[in-house]
């Protein structure tokens, strides 16, 4: 059988005691906690606000807290850090890097930048600061498209580092764009043959895709989002069965917000069965107490840097929709 697992429910009584003791530090040091759809439940549960990229980054930037507590990976607690030099922002694993981020060195991407002079560059916020300092616009697969249809279609255009994401919109916007060649493996793992399978062998289901996902495998989804999208989409659709081609940790949300439907995870290639992004995954619920009694791992951002890698955001923010 290929894989495809249906979502269960959570039982959280292991976790009472720990959720009391986050909570009182909360109180105690005026911190909110963020976490990202794909850290695991009981993680999304203990926090204050759970969000996509884009939901994250907004709630980072507005807040009366003295302390972020980020659970995702190290470029959304740095991009939280960016936007709150004066905030202190902890992670429970400063090791959770996000290998797509991480494909985009700053020497060769600014070698790429060289062979397309006068193209503007917009970039993915799984980015690390030295690419977004490099960039003019950064963008998440929530506002991507919005960002794109604001630019003149005379512009010549930059996009990284998510190929998949940029071929997605070039080909929805009808843009040329030149596209750096990364891609997250949790997304580009996910195969067009199994997936059709899947569907086959659920008819009454609709598969429902990231744009982070492989052309051969968008082109087959019914619908195709960010995760909030994604999410949106399966509590507003007369559809009560969603083969899921995107990160499992969202399961945990499309179950709670619609218990009566059915969610099954999009299969991978059977003999690389990933599907799971390990380094969300490295945000448990104890690391995360453990960072707030200690204040540490905390995420500091070299000051010019800082500065450089904030235009970007910030314009990000401003071209994005409310
Ligand atoms: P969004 O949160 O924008 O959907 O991005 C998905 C992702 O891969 C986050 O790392
Ligand atoms: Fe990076 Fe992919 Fe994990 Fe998102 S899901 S953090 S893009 S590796």
């Amino acid at each position: 059988m290929i894989r495809v697992a249906a979502s269960t429910s959570v039982d959280f009584s292991p976790y009472e005691e720990l959720f009391k003791r986050i909570s009182a530090l909360k109180k105690e040091m005026n911190a909110l906690v963020l976490a990202h759809y794909y850290t695991l439940p009981e993680v999304q549960q203990a926090a204050d606000i759970v969000g996509d990229s884009l939901a994250l980054a907004r709630a980072a930037e507005k807040n009366d807290a003295d302390v972020i507590v980020f659970a995702g990976v190290y470029f959304m607690a740095e991009t939280a850090k960016i936007l709150n030099p004066a905030k202190q922002v902890l992670m429970p694993d400063a090791f959770a890097g996000c290998p797509l981020a991480d494909s985009c060195p700053a020497d060769e991407f600014r070698r790429f930048k060289a062979q397309h002079p006068g193209a503007i560059v917009i970039t993915y916020i799984n980015s690390t600061a030295e690419i977004k300092a490099l960039s003019d616009i950064t963008c998440t697969s929530s506002n991507v498209e919005h960002i794109i249809r604001q630019i003149p279609p005379e512009q010549q255009i930059i996009f990284g580092p998510d190929r998949n994401l940029g071929a997605y919109i070039a080909k929805k916007c009808n843009r040329e764009m030149a596209l750096w060649q990364g891609y997250c493996y949790v997304h580009d793992d996910f195969s067009e043959e199994y997936m059709l399978i899947a569907c086959v062998e659920h008819p009454d289901a609709e598969l429902i895709a990231h744009p982070e996902c492989r052309d051969e495998v968008l082109r087959h989804a019914h619908f195709v989002g960010s995760t909030r999208a994604l999410l949106d989409y399966t509590v507003s659709s007369s559809v009560n069965k969603f083969i899921v081609a995107t990160e499992p940790g969202i399961l945990y949300e499309m179950q709670r917000l619609s218990p009566q439907k059915i969610f099954m995870m999009a299969p991978g290639e059977p003999d690389n069965p990933r599907g799971v992004c390990t380094q969300m995954k490295q945000n448990t619920l104890e690391k995360l107490y453990e960072c707030m009694v200690n204040r540490k791992p905390e995420i500091i951002v070299d000051e010019q840097l800082r500065c450089a890698a904030l235009v970007s955001i910030r314009r990000m923010l401003e071209m994005s929709p409310v």
